[in-house]
């Protein structure tokens, strides 16, 4: 079974746009995201495009800042200042990778924690680590909701993720082992990767390393989810880092890219502005 990430994405974005209209009825105003971005890189201008055409689509206030590469570290910072001092913004967020002249963890932790969609700010990765309420990182809170959809059961099951990023690795294998999934969290250097892989009843790809995964690191009936977004070496399409063809054969369900992962980032983005604008609302 191929899991739609395009299909669910519509319907968690369909229930904040109903919750929006509610919002602007009770509280006179829509959510308010604002996204920065920084210099010209194609994949980050694609991902900000689709971002705001979702916040439009979901009916938010959407509002795409963009500085060109040359901004200096302290020119973004004061910026990400003011937009955390504006009273009528509610999400923000800025688009990564950044050029290197510029600290992305300053970055990061310039974000008031409040206002945090990407839910990277270190205040609120602790949180997760610890069980306390928090925004949850719009990727791995994504896959568990197709995990759910495709009617995967994850506890007791045993969950292998490749890759250990903050972005997406590390937070995804904490989500799993909230839901009581034994987990492994394997990476490039894993010896005999693709015998820890094979045993996996849940793989989670998040290497950034086009067709990484073969049939051969799948075990039968496995749940495969494809965090990739590549360009396939031959053909320069879009390519995930799953062998797509080969590996659903043998797996019980699999994401595509596109249309599986990636639209489900940006509807839990959507979901996570509306959750900060609730928490600013609701606290005053
Ligand atoms: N770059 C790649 N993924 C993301 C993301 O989820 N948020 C931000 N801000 N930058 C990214």
């Amino acid at each position: 079974m191929i899991i739609s990430g395009k299909d669910l994405a519509l319907e968690v974005k369909n229930d904040v746009a109903e919750r929006v209209k509610q919002c602007v009825a009770e509280y006179g105003r829509p959510p308010h995201l604002v996204v920065i971005l920084v210099g010209e890189n194609p994949a980050s201008v694609s991902y900000v495009a689709g971002k705001g055409r979702d916040a439009e689509e979901v009916g938010f206030k959407n509002t795409t800042i963009r500085k060109p590469e040359s901004i200096s570290e302290e020119e973004l910072l004061g910026l990400i200042a003011e937009l955390n001092a504006d009273e009528s913004v509610d999400g923000l967020l800025v688009q990564l990778p950044l050029p290197k002249h510029i600290s992305e963890a300053k970055v990061i932790e310039a974000i008031a924690k409040e206002k945090d969609v990407d839910g990277f700010h270190p205040l609120n990765v602790a949180s997760l680590w610890q069980k306390l309420p928090c925004l949850l990182p719009c990727t791995p809170k994504g896959i568990i909701k197709l995990l759910d959809k495709a009617g995967v059961q994850i506890e007791g099951k045993k969950a292998v993720v490749i890759g250990r990023s903050n972005i997406v690795g590390l937070p995804v294998s904490k989500l799993l082992l909230d839901r009581n999934a034994t987990v492994t969290i394997a990476h490039s250097r894993t010896k005999n990767l693709a015998q820890v892989t094979s045993e996996a009843d849940i793989l989670v790809v998040a290497i950034g390393k086009p067709l990484f995964v073969t049939a051969d690191m799948v075990g039968e009936g496995a749940a495969v989810i494809d965090v990739g977004v590549n360009r396939h070496p031959e053909t320069g399409k879009l390519c995930g880092d799953v062998d797509f063809e080969a590996c659903k054969e043998k797996a019980s369900v699999i994401t595509p890219v596109p249309g599986g992962v990636g639209p489900m980032t940006r509807a839990c983005l959507m979901e996570n502005t509306l959750e900060c604008y609730l928490n600013k609302m609701m606290n005053k």
